[in-house]
């Protein structure tokens, strides 16, 4: 793959590497946009055992290294119903796909990991029957927001309300649907 990045399922093995990319993407990407307190107070330590049970349980996550460095995760499933959305969301979403998680880290973003995360995504989807896809981006998060329009993904303008340690948020739901030939 371009730039030696190669992407593969990830396994119990990589649970501390995905907690602490996890971390280091919140306290790089979300200063300014979530409380430095919540940043702060973030342990990737305490993340990793519960990592370990999800991989362990077959989550479906993917993973891109260069060599043995881990770069990014992506992790996928069906699309979560949350009784903060909306009902329109409720209704439109019911057999889709959710990016759950997207992370690539600080020190390697755009060099093409995402989109390398991206297209692995994106075939699982299409492998497990799916025909769309959906996730939520916090409202303010630019970066994110780009680099999903360049996977084709569009705001469809149903954002919600969410709290973060008492912290108002709100983020937007984005989609697409999926395309067989790409
Ligand atoms: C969002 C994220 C996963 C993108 O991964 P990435 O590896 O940096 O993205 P890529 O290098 O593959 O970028 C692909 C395209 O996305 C867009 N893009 C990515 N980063 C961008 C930036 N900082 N500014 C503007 N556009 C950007 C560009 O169109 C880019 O193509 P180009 O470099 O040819 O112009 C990464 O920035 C990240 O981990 N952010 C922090 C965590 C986060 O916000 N995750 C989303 C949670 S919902």
């Amino acid at each position: 793959m371009a730039n030696g990045v190669s992407v593969r399922r990830a396994t119990r093995d990589d649970a501390a590497s995905i907690a602490g990319i996890h971390v280091d993407a919140w306290r790089h990407n979300y200063r300014g946009l979530i409380d430095d307190d919540t940043l702060v107070s973030l342990d990737a330590a305490l993340k990793v055992e519960t990592w370990r049970e999800a991989l362990a349980d077959d989550a479906s996550v993917f993973v891109a290294s260069r060599g043995s460095d881990m770069l990014g995760w992506v992790r996928t499933g069906p699309f979560r119903q949350t009784e903060e959305a909306r009902p329109e969301v409720g209704a439109m979403t019911p057999g889709w796909a959710e990016l759950h998680g997207f992370y690539v880290s600080p020190r390697a973003q755009r060099q093409g990991v995402g989109s390398a995360l991206w297209h692995r995504a994106h075939r699982w989807c299409l492998d497990q029957g799916y025909r769309d896809v959906g996730l939520w981006v916090l409202a303010g998060n630019v970066v994110a927001i780009r680099f999903y329009a360049s996977c084709g993904f569009r705001d469809l303008e149903l954002d919600q309300n969410f709290e973060i340690a008492g912290q108002a948020l709100v983020e937007k739901l984005m989609a697409r649907r999926l395309d067989p030939v790409s």
